[in-house]
């Protein structure tokens, strides 16, 4: 037996029973803050270039983010380098704010506000690491050593950022992270926001951002709420605060510690595309954006271009979007299994018929097209697939609305081919079945000519004549015969010639698009000796769609016996 988990300490969340959090819901986007171009940067196997930062940073513009924190400038050439490209070359939109992240140490501050030099809008982000683990391997100091630190951060900050205001017209706002915040005592991070506060001089109308950081994600999302509800309403200076999150993802649950983050009172979000980051990354920006999205809440976010948006992530990182992501993976707008094919399929129909003005597909928690997507098929097709999966596909890709009676029929034929492919089949291949299978029937019996035409049977009735010629094998045959509609006059007609052991099931119609013009498709049921079987009759003529839809039945069963 394993006994290494004993060396592990199990977090000790705090005691809070005035938490009111679970009580809430997210009824408005929060702030958000990208951290890709730092955060997501600095965990790169090969970071981001000049080039890759600066189309990134364009997406994120485009996205709608206003805040984008850009690097770490006085930590390193490039950063430096990337964030000058961004302000001289004059691609900062009038309204998205860059933010640039410091440590609390005199050298690099001075450097970091060389560096923003003739920005217009900037949010300067420092932070110490503040955990009581950090506190005794880290910096070997007790905790006034780590206000003490922040404190003089702040004031340096406040001082530079007179000196430079006086002499330009830049707009600075400021950011404090109390990094490791979660691994803090709630007592001492408090009193450290609240100290920071009061030396930049934060005020209701102008408050400093206070980011608070799961860092190191350590349990699970409500101990964090705990946390964040607990400083919201114990800090000094609440009203003076913009109070973030910055959650990673060390257990999996940053999405969620986020949300509940928020539900317990925080403003502002700081986070990545698709959670890249430090570790197991940061929190995912886009599936929290989308998850608002889903519930009927504006995420002020725009990803109707998902697979954009994942393209340049993919190349910029030289990461891979997993096909399982929330939203973006190549897999999710997918129902392998027959129930659930068959319930999308059912919610589709129910939303065309009721008119509805909401989603309402079981299984797709959002509609794809509003990312989209939706030119993916939405169903694909494998020997697990029930059958209306392959009428679904039939209907959404090729517009032919198979009746409820074939579906078991097809369905078959579809489910013999992905067995004997071993693999899943693709939409174009459900065609390929359904037209070899129906559409390209010509044998033994083929329609050369026919002519349809009414007579008048007396006392106000009419009769239908059915002329024509049909091929069999070398012989080709006149047939004709009379009836109450084309259908009933083909039968006639095929008696006539010995064709008498069906009988007529069940006619389905429908038009078809083929390309410019419009034809209808016919579907016959009929039934012989070992059973029923459809046939399928495409043509301009709705009549000659019915007549060929028969032929195609009997051919089929002739061809299977
Ligand atoms: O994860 C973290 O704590 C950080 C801080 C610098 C905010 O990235
Ligand atoms: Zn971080």
């Amino acid at each position: 037996m394993n006994l290494g988990y004993k060396k592990y300490k199990p977090f000790q969340p705090i005691s809070f029973p005035e938490r009111t959090w679970p009580e809430k819901t997210i009824t408005k986007a929060p702030v958000w803050c990208s951290v890709d171009l730092r955060d997501g940067n600095q965990a790169l196997v090969n970071p981001m270039n000049l080039e890759q930062k600066l189309e990134f940073f364009q997406m994120l513009c485009d996205i709608g983010f206003k805040e984008i924190e850009v690097g770490f400038p006085s930590a390193s050439e490039t950063e430096y380098e990337i964030l000058r490209a961004l302000i001289d070359q004059d691609r900062i939109p009038e309204d998205v704010t860059i933010q640039v992240l410091v440590q609390a140490r005199e050298h690099l501050i001075r450097k970091t506000f060389e560096a923003i030099e003739g920005a217009k809008n900037v949010i300067v982000h420092f932070y110490n690491s503040t955990s009581t683990l950090q506190r005794k391997v880290v910096f070997n100091t007790d905790m006034q050593g780590v206000i003490d630190i922040a404190v003089e951060g702040a004031r340096l900050i406040r001082k530079l950022t007179e000196e430079i205001t006086a002499s330009s017209d830049i707009n600075i706002r400021y950011e404090y992270s109390p990094e490791s915040f979660s691994g803090t005592e709630m007592e001492n991070a408090v009193l450290i926001c609240d100290r920071v506060l009061e030396e930049l001089g934060a005020t209701p109308e102008n408050p400093v951002i206070i980011n608070l950081p799961n860092t190191v994600e350590m349990s699970t999302p409500n101990t964090y709420a705990d946390q964040i509800e607990y400083c919201c309403r114990n800090m000094k200076h609440r009203d003076a605060a913009i109070i973030s999150l910055h959650p990673h993802n060390d257990r999996g649950t940053a999405t969620a510690a986020t949300e509940l983050g928020v539900m317990a009172g925080a403003d502002r979000v700081e986070g990545t595309l698709f959670g890249n980051g430090e570790r197991t990354g940061n929190s995912d920006i886009m599936n929290l954006a989308m998850n608002l999205y889903s519930q009927g809440v504006d995420p002020e976010l725009d990803f109707s271009h998902m697979n954009h948006i994942r393209e340049v992530y993919e190349r910029c990182t030289q990461l891979k979007v997993h096909p399982r992501h929330p939203y973006a993976g190549q897999l999710v707008f997918t129902a392998f299994s027959g129930s659930h094919q068959d319930a999308i399929n059912k919610g589709v129909n129910f939303m065309q018929r009721e008119k509805s003005p909401y989603w309402e597909v079981p299984y797709l928690p959002i509609d794809p097209a509003d990312l989209g997507r939706q030119y993916e098929p939405i169903i694909r097709i494998n020997s697990q697939s029930g059958k209306g999966g392959a009428a679904f596909i039939m209907h959404q890709n090729f517009g032919y609305i198979l009746p409820k009676a074939m579906h078991p029929e097809f369905g078959k034929m579809v489910k013999k081919a992905c067995d004997q492919a071993g693999r899943e089949i693709s939409p174009q291949e459900v065609f390929d079945i359904f037209q070899k299978e129906y559409l390209d029937v010509k044998a033994p019996y083929e329609l050369l000519s026919y002519k349809i035409f009414e007579e008048d049977g007396g006392q106000g009735q009419v009769i239908v004549d059915f002329e024509g010629s049909i091929r069999h094998g070398d012989d080709t045959r006149a047939v004709s015969g009379k009836g109450n509609g084309p259908i009933d006059a083909f039968f006639n007609a095929l008696h006539n010639i010995g064709l008498d052991h069906y009988d007529f099931v069940s006619y389905s119609e429908h038009a078809v698009s083929t390309g410019a013009d419009s034809k209808a498709v016919s579907y016959i049921q009929l039934k012989h000796e070992g059973g029923t079987l459809f046939g399928v009759g495409v043509d301009s003529n709705i009549s000659i769609a019915s007549v060929k839809g028969i032929l195609c039945a009997i051919n089929r069963n002739l061809s299977a016996t």
